[in-house]
């Protein structure tokens, strides 16, 4: 009776069978697990590029105490100091430190060797020569105090012209000397001034200091432009 409507039961077979279409499911959805490695799922790498990328990005822009500058107690540039500027006698002594080896801590330098900066003539006299002579050194000949010393003094031109300034400040008004501070102003003056220049002898130092505006008493606010260019040399 049934057999009359199942015409061609073999043609039917692939696509109805139920073994078939379940094998087909289970192969399509719930693939065996394979041994070896599997390729890292790309949407995993871009997550940990993106993760990297804002962690870099986070420490490059909030890690400011991070850098070279944080740990130093005179931030170099950028970083606005923590505190007000310093006070010249202050960081005038911290500088000093690097003087110490010669002209020690008392001022009074080593007998016949590393002149006095005490009641000495170079530091208390002419503020432009005194300048001079730490930006670029001396060396040779000098009479300091009334004793000659024959030696040789490095140039100290790369401190900045506030240290150069403040080391100078406080060499004038240690040791029972009083003389004015020295202003960065006139540091950064007679850099430029001096640019280009050896370290010093006794003789070049003299001329030096006699023939360009020498000012012991300046006023507070020296002349930014002397027109050097003026007065021709003949
Ligand atoms: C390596 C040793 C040494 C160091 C460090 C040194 N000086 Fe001198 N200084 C000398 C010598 C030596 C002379 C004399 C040079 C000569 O005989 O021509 C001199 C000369 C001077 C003079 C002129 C002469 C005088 O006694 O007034 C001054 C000012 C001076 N030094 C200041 C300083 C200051 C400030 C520092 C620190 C920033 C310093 N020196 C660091 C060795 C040194």
């Amino acid at each position: 009776m049934s057999d009359t409507t199942q015409q061609n039961p073999e043609e039917q077979q692939p696509q109805a069978d139920p073994v078939f279409t379940l094998h087909m499911a289970a192969m399509r959805e719930m693939q065996e697990p394979r041994d070896g490695i599997a390729p890292t799922p790309v949407s995993y790498i871009i997550c940990c590029f993106l993760a990297l990328l804002a962690g870099g990005w986070y420490m490059g822009y909030y890690g400011g105490e991070w850098t070279a500058n944080g740990l130093s107690e005179r931030p170099i540039a950028g970083i606005p100091p923590t505190a007000p500027p310093q006070d010249p006698m202050v960081l005038g002594k911290e500088v000093f430190g690097a003087c110490i080896q010669c002209h020690q801590e008392s001022g009074l330098g080593v007998a016949g060797t590393y002149p006095p900066l005490a009641r000495s003539e170079y530091v208390l006299g002419d503020k432009r020569r005194l300048v001079a002579i730490l930006l670029k050194g001396i060396n040779g000949e000098l009479v300091v105090d009334g004793k000659v010393y024959n030696s040789q003094m490095p140039a100290w031109e790369i401190r900045e012209d506030e240290e150069i300034a403040a080391v100078l400040t406080y060499i004038r008004a240690s040791w029972g000397n009083k003389a004015d501070p020295v202003p960065i102003s006139l540091v950064t003056a007679v850099r430029k001034e001096t640019a280009g220049k050896g370290e010093w002898r006794s003789a070049a130092l003299d001329e030096f200091a006699a023939t360009a505006p020498a000012a012991p008493a300046a006023p507070a606010t020296p002349a930014a432009t002397e027109t050097p260019a003026a007065a021709p040399v003949k």
